[in-house]
């Protein structure tokens, strides 16, 4: 979608950012288009209803205001936009609802990623993490070589948000399948194509989580869907079971895909940054630093979309209601002004808060729990795995909103530790 006759007042886009970005080498490394929009201006528009934002303030604004709301029913009805996943509900998931129904849906599924609700989680979570790095290692030992993100990093975030909703352990390998096959459904720009393959998919994952919510008989364990049951909750009362296994695919792919890329982009950036690797090795008080700006040089979700309710400016542009404006994340955390230097790698970096897990009402249900995952996760493997290399380029989704990486092969290379032992 190429800005040519743009009526918005914001100047166009560079030409044919879009398919650029989602070429091997953009979704690779899409930073140096992100810059090239940035040339053009914090806001530009893209083609004749839209806009891309690459401002950190301007982001971190659209986020935050409530002016600014996410595209629901309302607004695809409105603007004639046809509604992809409709079958399964998907549209009355948090990401697409707006103040009431949104809040209170947000409250009632908030119970599990409290911080004294994950306290009660850590020690799960850890035996997790010590099964998933000694599969690892047995792989490693066996075969030479492992397939990093079906041993570990899909598989732990996978097994985790098992153990929080309370669904089999057996499924496990059939949930990874499902969290990255419906991942397009988050994609802004997916092609009609990929929407109805995600949407089959979608539906198979949504008759799958009715299956188990409706089973007859008790739940067993204590996970969300149990709870859903047994307690009540206002909101509980009023959504229907269909819209809630919505919610739970939605928050399956969202937990999994986002923690899973970032353990992809952790290991990764810091083989081609040792000495990064290195000064973390000898100062691990500093992991979770180090996390927030492996999160700020590459999220997992790069750009997040709303419209404004009523006129608006931005940036000195006007933008009348309803412009659908794609605020993107990864640009708006390396916006020169807002972070200096912002495209090294440093973890020494004065704490500041980046938009990886975005801000505002929609601000990430799952940021305390990826946070969990990750300082359990990344300090335990770059310990037990000091000399583990990727052998391989990553093979990455078709998308340009999350960073899913399917496959990613490793291997130990003793020759070049990624880091001393310590
Ligand atoms: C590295 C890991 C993660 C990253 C970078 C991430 C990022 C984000 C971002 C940027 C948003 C806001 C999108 C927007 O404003 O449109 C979001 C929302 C959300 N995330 Fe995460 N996320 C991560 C992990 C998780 C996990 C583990 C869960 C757990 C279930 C989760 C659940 C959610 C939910 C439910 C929302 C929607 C919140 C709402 O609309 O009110 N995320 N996430």
């Amino acid at each position: 979608m190429d800005a040519v006759a743009a009526p918005l007042s914001a100047p166009p886009a560079p030409r044919g950012v879009i398919r650029r970005l989602q070429s091997r080498q953009g979704r690779e490394d899409p930073f140096p288009l992100f810059e090239e929009i940035r040339q053009v201006g914090p806001v530009v528009s893209l083609g004749r209803h839209a806009l891309l934002v690459t401002g950190y303030k301007e982001c971190a604004h659209i986020l935050s205001d409530r002016i600014w709301q996410v595209p629901d029913q309302q607004w695809r009805t409105a603007r004639g936009v046809h509604t992809d996943g409709s079958s399964i509900g998907v549209m009355a998931t948090l990401p697409r609802l707006n103040p009431p129904v949104h809040s209170r849906l947000r409250h009632l599924l908030a119970a599990p990623f409290t911080q004294r609700a994950l306290t009660l989680m850590l020690p799960t979570v850890r035996d997790l993490v010590h099964h998933h790095l000694d599969t690892l290692e047995a792989e490693l030992r066996q075969h030479g070589r492992a397939e990093f993100m079906s041993t570990v990093a899909r598989a732990l975030p996978v097994a985790v948000m098992c153990a929080i909703l309370g669904l089999p352990a057996k499924d496990m390998p059939l949930i990874a399948h499902y969290s990255i096959q419906t991942a397009p459904l988050t994609e802004p720009f997916a092609t009609p194509a990929q929407i109805t393959a995600a949407d089959e998919a979608a539906g198979q994952f949504h008759a799958y989580i009715m299956a188990l919510m409706t089973a007859p008989g008790p739940h067993p364990g204590d996970g969300l869907l149990t709870r859903w049951r047994t307690e009540t909750h206002p909101a509980r009362d009023t959504t229907s079971n269909g819209d809630l296994a919505a919610n739970v695919v939605f928050l399956l792919g969202a937990g999994v895909e986002t923690t899973s890329s970032l353990f992809a982009t952790a290991l990764t950036a810091l083989e081609r940054h040792p000495r990064q690797a290195a000064w973390l090795t000898t100062n691990p008080q500093a992991w979770p630093q180090a996390v927030e700006e492996l999160m700020r040089w590459d999220p997992s979700v790069h750009n997040a979309v709303r419209f404004p309710a009523q006129d608006t400016v931005l940036a000195g542009i006007e933008v009348p209601a309803g412009t659908l404006v794609h605020a993107l994340i990864a640009a708006a955390n390396r916006d020169p002004e807002h972070f200096p230097a912002p495209h090294d790698l440093d973890f020494h970096r004065p704490p500041k808060r980046s938009l990886a897990f975005g801000a505002g009402p929609h601000y990430c249900l799952g940021a305390p729990l990826a946070r969990l995952n990750a300082l359990e996760l990344l300090p335990e493997l770059l310990r037990r795995f000091p000399t583990l290399r990727t052998d391989g380029p990553a093979v990455r989704a078709a998308g340009i909103n999350l960073r899913t990486v399917i496959t990613l092969p490793v291997s130990h290379r003793p020759s070049q530790p990624t880091i001393p032992h310590p």
